[in-house]
């Protein structure tokens, strides 16, 4: 019994300190976000940011420039352009999938939402589309060759089966996820 009180204990103690380190890792961290003065969905998405822990500093100069400079490519260009901790992160990724690159610091340019798919974060409405976060590896890879690294709002049928979903999916991101089959 006085085992068990402890293990109980510890473990609270330990989901804690955990939580802690998670919070206190996304207090520090500073989201530079390139966007324009006008666009009222990167303020939503700056406002999705910060609710999740992030500190926002934002650039109300457009996104074009600094997208071309820091090598993202056009093809996978978004309305806003953030960097955070030296990766680049392009359009309305949301924050879980940025905090979980973060964490996992990867040898790769950033991360890419593409355009503005319906039902993204800073993008909620009526409308609910499919889309997927891609990972770019390098400087200049372009929309064909990022890998997928999160799927969203994928409809139930096609979670219960897989390759209907590649198939579905296909005309917009065939690329994608025809390399995802090698
Ligand atoms: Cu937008
Ligand atoms: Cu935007």
């Amino acid at each position: 019994m006085k085992k068990q009180i402890c293990n109980v204990v510890t473990g609270s103690i330990l989901t804690f300190s955990l939580l802690g380190i998670s919070l206190q890792l996304m207090a520090t961290t500073t989201v530079e976000v390139y966007k324009s003065p006008t666009c009222g969905c990167c303020s939503k998405w700056v406002d999705h940011m910060k609710a999740h822990g992030f500190n926002v500093v934002t650039k109300d100069v457009g996104n074009k420039e600094i997208r071309k400079k820091v090598g993202m490519s056009e093809s996978l260009g978004s309305c806003h352009t953030a960097l955070v901790n030296g990766y680049v992160m392009e359009g309305h990724i949301p924050a879980p999938d940025i905090i979980r690159f973060l964490r996992e610091k990867p040898d790769a340019l950033g991360l890419a939402v593409p355009d503005m798919p319906h039902g993204s974060p800073g993008m909620e409405g009526q409308r609910v589309d499919p889309y997927n976060v891609l990972k770019v590896n390098a400087p200049g890879q372009t929309r064909r060759d990022a890998e997928i690294y999160s799927r969203h709002n994928v409809p139930q049928a096609q979670r219960e089966a897989p390759s209907a979903a590649a198939t579905a999916t296909q005309s917009d991101e065939g690329a994608s996820i025809m390399r995802l089959k090698h």
